[in-house]
């Protein structure tokens, strides 16, 4: 029982590999108890040794490698030809299992090798462009141009099985708990709000266009008005975004929604989801999942999807700090700090370092103070000349710092600062190697702002989308004080990865015209682009809420991976190019013709 769900047991149990035409066995099987027996492998060459005497031959398959063995002496011919064997060319070989003499206890078949006594070619291969191997020596861009040979290489290949565990996992607990998985359209109609839309031009329709789904949002919305009351789908979105280590323009969500529930239902649900495939994918069982407030988030780790495996909690200095020899800090709205304990003695060349660091445009940050905490308990600043020995003494007690450790203080507007601090945190963080990718620390972070404003375009975007329920608000407030309402929704949030966002949505027509309107939405751009679900609300619309995980981010996280493209077996590269077929490309005329287009000038 998880979460009080019977979990089924797992659909497929691994049964022994069934022999094909080409072959009885995979590479990653035969061991010491198979000696003696008459075995037939297909593969591809992994390497090819000549030993004068000997010829020795790695077979690769998707199971492993198995080694096979050429005798000059006893097979002269075989072994010649044994010889010309190139790497990547696939064999069909027959021969006996037989103990090896020098065995490689590095490998699952090591004990091992096949004596062969049948080679047949499948297929040569050219020399491929890198060589495939754990370690390969090819460079990302050649990698990507080749992907269906990098697929070869075993680390790809654990993430993929890893990746198809996963979901098989997602589906194991979904379907138990009684989900049902149902397909949504992928042309639909393009909507301004959120990211930018792919779009994709109607033949029949001459000048209109479907857009490619940035989520299933309203339809799975649609499908809880529709009496599904638990849907759920393994889904391709679409954003046509800037692409950075996590984002891709096309990637996958495990999208979920449910009716009759409120937060804490879906919370208990979710939790339930995380925790079966941590346990069935690495058999691991996740700590509590702590909760925090969007404001809290930002206030102690300055960033809404904060790493909890360190602590490094930023603090406010700013009563401490005011002082008017120092106008920097007096006039600041705000003065923040983190402490990094163990760093009291870091070089000056160090401190300079980060501190051109936090300078550099992307951070903004103007200068950067630092307070040395020395193990013998005495304080030395960048602002002595300022600051008594006593004030740097209660700022440290206000950051609870130990001896040798470092305070970094940076000041200016207090949301500005909380997200230098925040950058800066994570960055020292990895400097320090205190991320590790075997810790797991998930969280929940709940009652974000429904609206932020946009000074640029002078008008409210709602914060997660136009579909989430506002927080016990009533109408009033909602037009008199948008900023002040809190939404219903709830990001999950996993080693500093927002892996799953969701929310309690609107399910009432007037509250969400009512957000429309707010969002800047006419009467009539609200009924031409959200029509149908205006209506759908007018036919008994249930209570309803939902959440989507990123299934690339969590793949990768469990992978113990950086970038997402390391899961995805066929990812575009950070220019959203896909190297390998070579798109986007330009259409012939006919197409132009067809599809009413014309070329921009
Ligand atoms: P949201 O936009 O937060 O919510 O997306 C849900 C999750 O999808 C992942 N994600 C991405 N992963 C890879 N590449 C991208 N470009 C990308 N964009 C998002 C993130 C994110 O948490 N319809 C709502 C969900 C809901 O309310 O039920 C939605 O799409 O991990």
């Amino acid at each position: 029982m998880i979460n009080g769900f019977d979990i089924a047991p797992p659909l497929l149990t691994f049964v022994p590999y069934s022999p094909t035409m080409y072959r009885t066995h995979t590479c990653g099987e035969l061991r010491l108890a198979h000696v003696g027996t008459e075995v037939t492998l297909s593969g591809w060459v992994q390497r090819n040794r000549d030993l004068g005497g000997m010829t020795f031959v790695d077979l690769r398959d998707r199971y492993g490698i198995t080694q096979l063995s050429f005798n000059l002496e006893a097979r002269p011919e075989l072994t010649e030809q044994a010889r010309k064997l190139g790497r990547e060319f696939v064999l069909q070989v027959s021969g006996t299992v037989t103990e090896r003499e020098s065995k490689n206890p590095g490998m699952p078949t090591g004990d091992i090798e096949i004596r062969v006594t049948q080679l047949h070619i499948l297929n040569a291969s050219e020399t491929p462009p890198f060589t495939i191997e754990e370690q390969s020596d090819g460079g990302d861009e050649l990698r990507m141009k080749y992907r269906y040979l990098d697929l070869r290489r075993p680390s790809l290949q654990r993430q993929l099985m890893l990746r198809h565990n996963t979901a098989q996992a997602v589906r194991e607990y979904l379907n138990s708990a009684r989900f049902m998985e149902i397909e949504t359209p992928f042309l639909i109609r393009s909507t301004p709000e959120g990211a930018r839309d792919f779009v994709v031009p109607s033949r029949m329709q001459a000048g209109q266009f479907y857009a490619l789904p940035q989520s299933p949002q309203t339809f799975k919305q649609l499908l809880m008005v529709s009496g599904y009351d638990r849907y759920y789908q393994i889904v391709r979105c679409f954003r046509d975004e800037d692409l950075r280590s996590d984002r891709q323009p096309e990637f996958t969500q495990i999208d979920c929604e449910m009716a009759f529930v409120d937060r804490e239902d879906v919370i208990a649900t979710f939790e339930g989801l995380l925790r079966h495939v941590f346990k069935q994918v690495k058999g691991i069982e996740l700590p509590e999942f702590l909760r925090l407030s969007y404001d809290e988030a930002m206030e102690r780790y300055g960033s809404d999807k904060p790493d909890l495996r360190f602590g490094m909690e930023i603090h406010d200095l700013t009563p401490l700090t005011r002082n008017e020899a120092f106008p920097v800090f007096e006039q600041a709205e705000s003065v923040q700090a983190i402490c990094i304990p163990g760093a009291a003695e870091w070089s000056r060349k160090q401190l300079d370092t980060w501190t051109d660091w936090v300078k550099r445009p992307q951070i903004g940050a103007q200068g950067m103070v630092w307070v040395k905490y020395a193990a013998d308990g005495t304080l030395k600043s960048s602002v002595d000349k300022f600051y008594s020995e006593s004030e740097l003494q209660r700022w440290s007690s206000a950051l609870s710092a130990q001896p040798n450790s470092l305070i970094l203080v940076l000041s200016g507007s207090t949301t500005k600062v909380q997200k230098q601090l925040g950058t800066l945190r994570l960055a020292i963080a990895d400097e320090l190697g205190l991320r590790p990718n075997d810790t797991f620390c998930p969280l929940w972070v709940l009652d974000f702002p429904m609206f932020e404003f946009d000074e640029e375009q002078g008008r409210w975007f709602a914060m997660h989308h136009p579909f989430t329920s506002p927080y016990g608000a009533d109408y009033e407030e909602l037009r008199e004080n948008p900023g002040a309402v809190r939404a219903n929704a709830y990001d999950l949030v996993l080693n500093g990865s927002e892996i799953a966002g969701g929310s309690i949505r609107i399910h009432n027509r007037e509250i969400q015209q009512t957000v429309f309107a707010l969002l800047g939405l006419s009467a009539e751009e609200a009924e031409q682009q959200f029509g149908f679900l205006l209506n759908a609300f007018r036919y008994g619309a249930p209570p309803h809420g939902g959440i989507a995980f990123g299934f690339d981010r969590l793949c990768s996280i469990l992978a113990g991976l950086d970038s997402i493209r390391d899961v995805i077996a066929f990812p575009k590269n950070n220019a959203g190019r896909d190297l390998m077929i070579d798109a986007p490309a330009e259409i012939d005329a006919q197409q132009w013709k067809e599809l009413n287009l014309k070329p921009a000038k």
